[in-house]
């Protein structure tokens, strides 16, 4: 049985278009059944419906302050999907703890560093200004503190000397891309375990794959 996932978006959605390209694949243990937008200016709802999936805008601004009143109808529409799984693909607005809390486990975040190191805004604003040498992106189970949890996968690039926050960016997101999807396998497939604030991943091949940066030669 292929596990429903909701995705939350409130822009562009590329990482949503990665994960609902790699879901079309007949082996995915994960449907993707709705798509939701706390804005209805997201350029990604146009993307998701190309691609023939339910789309829904829960405008968070018509709720001001009242978190609860927008999370009421947040859940409402996952309940009506049925949805087990939720990913947050650039989703930019803050739960209350009972709703992170009543998720635990089941809603995932992809950050564009590498947790955790420079998680909120700016993050790769953040790192060139640290000048680490290695970056990268972070998908994680989601808990109440922003962009922190259960770590489930990284990628990572070097940092370059003439390196722009939008240099820096374009080539995280690809990674963004690779991870998300990958991720999502590993938790709709059930191979993922949590073990106190850490993930232990079943089955996964070890990978001795080495990045150092910069090159000395
Ligand atoms: C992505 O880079 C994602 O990692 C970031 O927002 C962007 C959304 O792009 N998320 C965060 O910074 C979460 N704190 P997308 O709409 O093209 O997927």
């Amino acid at each position: 049985m292929k596990r429903r996932v909701a995705i939350l978006i409130s822009g562009r959605g590329s990482n949503m278009a990665a994960l609902i390209r790699a879901a079309a694949a007949e082996d995915f243990p994960a449907k993707i059944v709705v798509v939701i937008s706390n804005r209805a200016d997201a350029g990604g709802l146009e993307k998701a419906r190309a691609s023939g999936i339910p789309t829904a805008t829960i405008e968070s601004k018509s709720f001001g302050k009242d978190r609860a009143a927008f999370e009421t109808a947040l859940q409402s529409a996952l309940d009506e999907h049925k949805v087990d799984l939720i990913c947050l693909g650039g989703f930019m607005r803050l739960f209350t703890t009972g709703f992170v809390q009543r998720w635990y486990g089941r809603m995932l975040n992809i950050h564009p560093s590498l947790l955790p190191s420079f998680p909120g805004l700016d993050p790769h604003g953040q790192a060139l200004k640290a000048g680490v040498k290695i970056s990268g992106a972070t998908v994680h189970f989601v808990i109440p503190e922003t962009d922190a949890g259960p770590i489930l996968m990284q990628g990572a690039v070097a940092v370059r000397d003439d390196d722009t926050p939008d240099a820096l960016a374009a080539r995280i997101l690809e990674v963004e891309h690779r991870i998300y999807p990958d991720a999502l396998r590993l938790v709709a497939g059930g191979r993922i375990r949590l073990d106190g604030d850490t993930c232990k991943t079943a089955g996964s091949a070890a990978s001795d794959a080495t990045l150092i940066s910069p090159a000395a030669g």
